[in-house]
């Protein structure tokens, strides 16, 4: 294993302005130059778990699953047993499979459950507590792949480590010390027991954090499997959980949840394959129709962070956005134009209105015309020996989810319902609106952002990318594959690089903590975009394959995030 200490100096800001010179130190753990197989998650703990399976003989999916309990443990901010994802893989020898593993709304969920008397949407109902929560699908999710592609074929192993990690502790850093610290008034608010996490009234970094109802839990999983959760007692626990407020989430809801394999959203851009995910994440849809737009286009020569090409960028993501608030919503409940929306000439037809030189108003852009047929998410991505890879998104959606600890089973619960449009045009936490295609019904899927990807090139794995960020995902990932392919990036620099984001409604550029300068917001606002500086934007994982077979793994660095491999 190589750690390398990278001195990378990067990018020039457009052809009309003086070369902009910016340094990033990798620190340890944040890039890993590897021969045989490795992993980047959102945690150390979680990523030497995942590493240790490929170790010893784990293929890429076991490293996942045990990963994803790793998260679950020492990741609570998104990590999760009580949320829901996503998993994209493939294998060496070509298999492509994507496994929905969404939370679903419960049986009694109803389209106008977060309305008041007046039909206002009630603030925060669906985000704050225990009516926030979906049916978590991640265990049943982690069964479903351990049992059609582990290679270990030992479940115990998958998750003992995370077990010894809940029931021991370990130390937690600061950021997560501030975000417990941040959250606790919540917690408190929220909980009616005490659990893990208010055992403490304050945390600082290096505290130890053990998880002994936790633990318990995953034991249940271990040795039951699903059972352990969907029936028995953390069934029980839960549904009690349920009852000491306004929760709906039923024992038949639990034990009636499935995860599903579907047909992998696959694209190609400028001869790489694309692999994603489909309905009822928009990611897949929505990544491919913006490579679809940006492949007409000859961006390398307009040269990374032009205007030119942060203003066609933007121009692509504010027309695929409004498509999304339209066209996408559970395929299980309804008819997604799937096919129509992924056309290369839909693309072009996107673009027709297109003014190279000036900035179309949102309120000039409609969905268009088809024919019918935080860091508080967390990714992961994973590559083994035989070159198998696995991408993976999975999120309890806001910071802690709902931030309702399960009592007695001490994990928390996701608070995904907010992902649903709770009212036609009514924003969510990260300002999406959406109609009829996401409106609530039970048993349906909330429509999703989390793109988790697989990029190949010349029939092997080149790029497996994904990454928390809401609504910012879908633009985040499409960066990270443009400025490998299209501005010839190391892993390292496209995982680091300063982002931008525009999403149809609100009528905004949003660009990473004033990362874009002074000169070329400037050019912007003259082409009449309006920018907005915001905090960062996503924890991208990218492993990248060079074509000597070596893998470089690179996690985000500006996160607790960290990569390993051997
Ligand atoms: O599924 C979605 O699109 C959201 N629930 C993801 C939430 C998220 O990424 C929050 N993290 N920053």
């Amino acid at each position: 294993m190589l750690r390398i200490l990278f001195l990378i100096s990067l990018f020039w800001i457009g052809c009309k302005s003086e070369p902009v010179v910016k340094e990033i130190i990798s620190e340890e753990g944040k890039t890993v130059m590897a021969q045989n197989a490795g992993l980047a998650s959102a945690h150390p703990v979680a990523t030497k778990i995942g590493v240790d399976v490929l170790k010893i003989g784990g293929n890429a999916i076991d490293a996942a699953i045990a990963t994803q309990f790793a998260l679950a443990v020492c990741y609570p901010v998104a990590g999760n047993i009580g949320g829901g994802g996503f998993m994209v893989i493939r294998m060496n020898d070509g298999e492509v499979a994507t496994l929905d593993y969404r939370e679903k709304a419960p049986g009694s969920a109803h389209r106008d459950m977060y309305l008041d008397a007046e039909g206002n949407v009630i603030d925060r109902l669906s985000i704050d507590g225990h009516l926030a929560a979906g049916v978590p699908g991640t265990v049943d999710g982690m069964v479903k792949a351990f049992e059609k592609y582990s290679k270990l074929k030992d479940w115990k192993a998958l998750i003992q480590p995370s077990i010894d990690a809940a029931r021991n502790g370990f130390n937690i850093s600061e950021k997560q010390a501030n975000g417990f610290n941040r959250t606790m008034e919540k917690w408190l608010d929220l909980n009616t027991r005490t659990n893990a996490f208010t055992m403490k009234s304050e945390w600082k970094a290096g505290d130890l954090l053990k998880q002994p109802e936790l633990a318990n839990t995953l034991e249940a999983i271990r040795d039951q499997g699903e059972d352990g959760f969907y029936r028995g007692w953390v069934a029980d626990s839960l549904v009690a959980e349920m009852n000491r407020s306004n929760g709906i989430i039923s024992k038949e809801d639990l034990s009636s949840y499935e995860s599903v394999w579907r047909e992998p959203i696959e694209g190609t851009y400028r001869g790489h394959s694309i692999i994603s995910m489909p309905p009822p994440s928009s990611g897949g849809i929505a990544l491919v129709q913006l490579l679809n737009i940006l492949e007409n286009y000859d961006l390398p020569s307009m040269g990374f962070h032009s205007p030119e090409a942060i203003h066609l960028v933007v121009e692509a993501e504010r027309r695929i956005y409004a498509d999304r608030s339209t066209h996408l919503g559970d395929s299980d409940y309804y008819n997604v134009p799937r096919e129509a929306l992924l056309q290369k000439e839909y693309a072009k037809k996107r673009m027709k209105n297109f003014n190279s030189q000036k900035a179309t108003l949102s309120s000039d852009i409609k969905e268009g015309n088809v024919s019918k047929e935080s860091e508080q998410t967390t990714h992961y991505s994973v590559i083994d020996e035989q070159g198998n890879a696995a991408s993976i998104t999975t999120t309890l959606n806001t910071g802690y989810g709902s931030k309702v600890v399960v009592g007695g089973a001490g994990f928390f619960l996701n608070n995904e319902m907010d992902d649903f449009s709770s009212k036609p045009g009514f924003p969510n936490v990260y300002g999406l609106i959406g109609n009829e295609g996401n409106s609530i019904k039970a048993g349906k899927r909330m429509l999703s952002s989390m793109t988790p990807a697989i990029v190949t090139e010349g029939g092997k794995v080149k790029i497996i990318v994904g990454t928390p960020g809401g609504s910012t995902i879908i633009t985040s990932v499409l960066q990270t594959i443009m400025n490998i392919v299209d501005f010839d990036m190391t892993a390292t620099e496209a995982t680091a690089a300063c982002r931008f984001h525009h999403q149809w409604t609100p009528d905004m550029v949003f660009e990473e903590s004033e990362c874009l300068g002074e000169e070329l917001s400037k050019i912007l606002t003259e082409m009449g975009h309006k920018v907005q500086s915001r905090g960062k934007i996503g924890r991208v994982e990218t492993i990248l394959v060079n074509a000597d077979g070596s893998k470089e793994i690179a996690a985000d660095p500006r996160g607790d995030d960290w990569s390993e491999g051997y």
